[in-house]
C-alpha cells in the first residue's frame, strides 16, 4: 500500500490528570498504549500510578490497579492518604495472567496498571515469576489485550541501581513508551523522563516533590533547587548552574568540599555526578590551572539530590571546587553554563538562549559562558551580565 493511503487517526488522548505526567508521556495517555515505568524500589512508582488511576478514574467510567506486591488494605490505605477513593476505581491483587486476563476480558476496564511486571507470571511457563521468559510472556500477553481493545496498559518495573532494568529491559522494545522515575530516596525530588515514546518526544521532563501526602508537582525548579537566598553570598564551595535537563532549564546549586585527604587514598565522591566526569575535571583543574588536587579529597554534591546528565554543569563543578579549594565564596547571583573540555577549553552548550533567560528570571547577575558561543544576549530589559571566558585558567582568574 502506498504509504501516503494510509489513514491518519487523531489520537484521542486522555488526561491521566497530572500534568507532569501527561507531558512527559506526549501529551497525555493514549488508548492502546502501553508504557513501562522503571525506577529503583521505593522511589515512589506505586504512588505515582497510585495517583494517576484516582484522577483517571474521575475521567474514565471503570479504572483497575492490578497489584501483585501490596495487599488490597495496604493501597486501600495509601489511596486514602493520596485524596479521594472514587468508586470506579477497582483492585485486583492476583499475579496469575491468566486470571487477570480473565478479569479483563469479563470487566473491560477502561485504563489498568500492573505493579509489579516482575511479580507475573503464566502457568504454563515453567521458570519463576521474574524471570526473563515469565516477564516476556506475561507482558506480552497483556500487551495483546491493550492493542486489542485499545486500552492504555501501565506496567510497573523495578530496576537497580546501577540502571539495569534486569528483567523489565526486556521489555522495552515490546512498549510504546519507557519512563524512568529517579532521584535519591533520601532527598524529596524525583524525575520522571522518557527513555523511548512512539507518541511524542522524549526530551520532556517531569519533576516531583515526594511530601506526606504523596508526590506534588515542581512548577518551578529553580526556586526549589537553589538553596541560596537571595542577596547573600554563599559558602565557599557552591556555585550554581544554570542546567537544562530535558528542555526544562532551571538553576541547580552545586556544592563541592576539598579538603586534604587524612588517609593515604584521597577520596571522591559525587552524589548525582558522574565520578568518571569529576575525576576528568579534576584532572584539567591540575594540569591546566596547576592546582594541586592530587593529595586531596573531593566530595561533590548536587543540590536536591537530583541526577542531572547535562554536561553545562561542568563549569559550576569547576568553579565549585575552585571555590572550595581557595576558600572563597563566589559573589552572589553568579551562574555558570558551560562543558569543560580535556585542554582546559570552554565549550558552548547548546540552549544557552533559555539559560540565559531563566538566570535572568532568578534575578541573577552574572553568567559565565563559552567565549566561542554565538548569539548571546541577555533578555531584553534583563541586567544579567554576560561573561564570556576560553580557559579554565581564564575563569579562575576572572573568579579569584
Ligand atoms: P512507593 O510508591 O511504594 O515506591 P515504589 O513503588 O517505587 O517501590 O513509595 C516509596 C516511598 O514513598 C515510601 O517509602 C514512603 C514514601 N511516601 C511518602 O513520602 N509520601 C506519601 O504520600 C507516600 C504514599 C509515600
Ligand atoms: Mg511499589
Amino acid at each position: 500500500m502506498p504509504l501516503v493511503d494510509v489513514e491518519v487517526l487523531d489520537i484521542q488522548r486522555m488526561s491521566s490528570g497530572d500534568h507532569e505526567l501527561d507531558r512527559v508521556l506526549g501529551g497525555g495517555v493514549v488508548p492502546g498504549g502501553v508504557v513501562l515505568l522503571g525506577g529503583e524500589p521505593g522511589i515512589g512508582k506505586s504512588t505515582l500510578m497510585l495517583q494517576a488511576v484516582l484522577n483517571m478514574a474521575a475521567a474514565s467510567p471503570r479504572v483497575l490497579y492490578v497489584g501483585g506486591e501490596e495487599s488490597p488494605e495496604q493501597v486501600r490505605m495509601r489511596a486514602e492518604r493520596l485524596g479521594h477513593v472514587p468508586p470506579n476505581l477497582f483492585i485486583l491483587a492476583e499475579t496469575n495472567v491468566q486470571e487477570i486476563l480473565k478479569e479483563l476480558e469479563k470487566n473491560r476496564p477502561t485504563a489498568v496498571v500492573i505493579d509489579s511486571v516482575q511479580t507475573l507470571y503464566l502457568p504454563e511457563i515453567e521458570s519463576a515469576p521474574g524471570s526473563v521468559s515469565q516477564i516476556r510472556e506475561s507482558a506480552s500477553a497483556l500487551t495483546r489485550f491493550a492493542k486489542q481493545h485499545h486500552v492504555p496498559l501501565f506496567f510497573i518495573g523495578h530496576i537497580t541501581k546501577e540502571g539495569s532494568l534486569a528483567g523489565p529491559k526486556v521489555l522495552e522494545h515490546m512498549v510504546d513508551v519507557v519512563l524512568q522515575f529517579e532521584g535519591e530516596r533520601h532527598h524529596a525530588y524525583r524525575m520522571l523522563r522518557a527513555i523511548k515514546n512512539r507518541f511524542g518526544t522524549t526530551a520532556e521532563l517531569g519533576l516531583y516533590e515526594m511530601q506526606g501526602t504523596g508526590l506534588q508537582a515542581v512548577d518551578h525548579p529553580s526556586d526549589a533547587l537553589l538553596g541560596q537566598k537571595s542577596g547573600e553570598d554563599g559558602l565557599s564551595g557552591t556555585a550554581i548552574s544554570a542546567a537544562v535537563e530535558g528542555v526544562r532549564p532551571m538553576l541547580v546549586e552545586v556544592q563541592a568540599l576539598v579538603s586534604t585527604a587524612v588517609y593515604g587514598t584521597p577520596q571522591r565522591s559525587g552524589t548525582g555526578f558522574d565520578l568518571r566526569r569529576l575525576n576528568m575535571l579534576l584532572a584539567v583543574l591540575e594540569k591546566r590551572c596547576g592546582f594541586k588536587l592530587a593529595s586531596k579529597d573531593v566530595f561533590l554534591n548536587m543540590a536536591g539530590g537530583l541526577r542531572i546528565q547535562d554536561p553545562a554543569l561542568d563549569l559550576a563543578v569547576v568553579a565549585a571546587i575552585l571555590s572550595s579549594a581557595l576558600d572563597v565564596p563566589l559573589p552572589w547571583g553568579t551562574v555558570f553554563a558551560g562543558e569543560v573540555g580535556l585542554t582546559g577549553e570552554i565549550r558552548p552548550v547548546p540552549r544557552l538562549t533559555q539559560r540565559i533567560s531563566e538566570a535572568s528570571r532568578m534575578g541573577m547577575k552574572r553568567l559565565f559562558h563559552s567565549a566561542h558561543a554565538r548569539n548571546v544576549k541577555a533578555p531584553e530589559g534583563s541586567s544579567l551580565e554576560l561573561i564570556p571566558v576560553q580557559q579554565v585558567s581564564d575563569l579562575h582568574g576572572r573568579l579569584f
